[in-house]
């Protein structure tokens, strides 16, 4: 499917990922990260207890499409990956999956999402700043493949009104702007 059909309305699925969408997964993986991880290291979060690695799998007319990764404990969800599909970018998969993430956080209780990011990835800084998570220090030189340094996001208070009704008002100016035909079952 072509990039420039950035108006196209996909019936989406989101749901858990399991073990069985491993080799898919991999596939996005390494179309979407200059150092992807490793099969095993992504098999051993799939496969974690399901309270604590939260991974949730977007699927467009019944294929993976993307998926988002966080680590929970304690109150607090570190994002550990996030990737689209190329094919599907700019169509605000992302955004949906990020949303995703944080109203589950909220549904367990959680207080803080946090996440790191290449300081040189525009996509990634522009993503979370629209959804709110705010850059509060740099990691220096914390990529070994490049040296490249992290910026650190977080969004805190998750359990206050004010947050949660922000968490509400982007998940309706999403609904306002994308025509697809989302079904959540998690
Ligand atoms: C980052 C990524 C997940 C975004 O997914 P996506 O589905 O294309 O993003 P969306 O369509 O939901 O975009 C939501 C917002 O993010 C920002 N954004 C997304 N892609 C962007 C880009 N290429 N350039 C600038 N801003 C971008 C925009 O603010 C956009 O809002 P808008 O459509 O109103 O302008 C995707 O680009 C990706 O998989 N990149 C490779 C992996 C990666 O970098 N993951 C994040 C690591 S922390």
């Amino acid at each position: 499917m072509p990039q420039s059909e950035q108006s196209a309305a996909y019936s989406v699925l989101l749901r858990y990922a399991t073990i069985a969408d491993l080799s898919n997964i991999m596939t996005i993986e390494y179309q979407c990260f200059s150092s992807p991880w490793r099969a095993d290291t992504m098999r051993a979060d799939l496969e974690g207890p399901k309270d604590r690695k939260i991974y949730l799998a977007l699927e467009v007319n019944g294929e993976l499409a993307g998926y988002i990764g966080a680590h929970y404990y304690a109150g607090e969800a570190h994002i550990t990956t996030l990737a689209v599909d190329p094919q599907y970018q700019r169509m605000g998969l992302g955004e949906l999956l990020v949303l995703t993430l944080m109203s589950k956080v909220v549904a367990l209780g959680g207080i803080y999402v946090t996440l790191e990011y290449r300081a040189s990835n525009r996509a990634a800084e522009r993503l979370y700043a629209k959804l709110g998570l705010v850059p509060v220090r740099i990691r220096k030189n914390y990529y070994q493949d490049t040296g490249e340094d992290a910026v650190v996001a977080e969004m805190s208070g998750l359990q206050e009104p004010e947050c949660q009704a922000t968490i509400e008002q982007l998940a309706a100016d999403w609904r306002r702007r994308h025509q697809h035909d989302v079904r959540v079952r998690i």
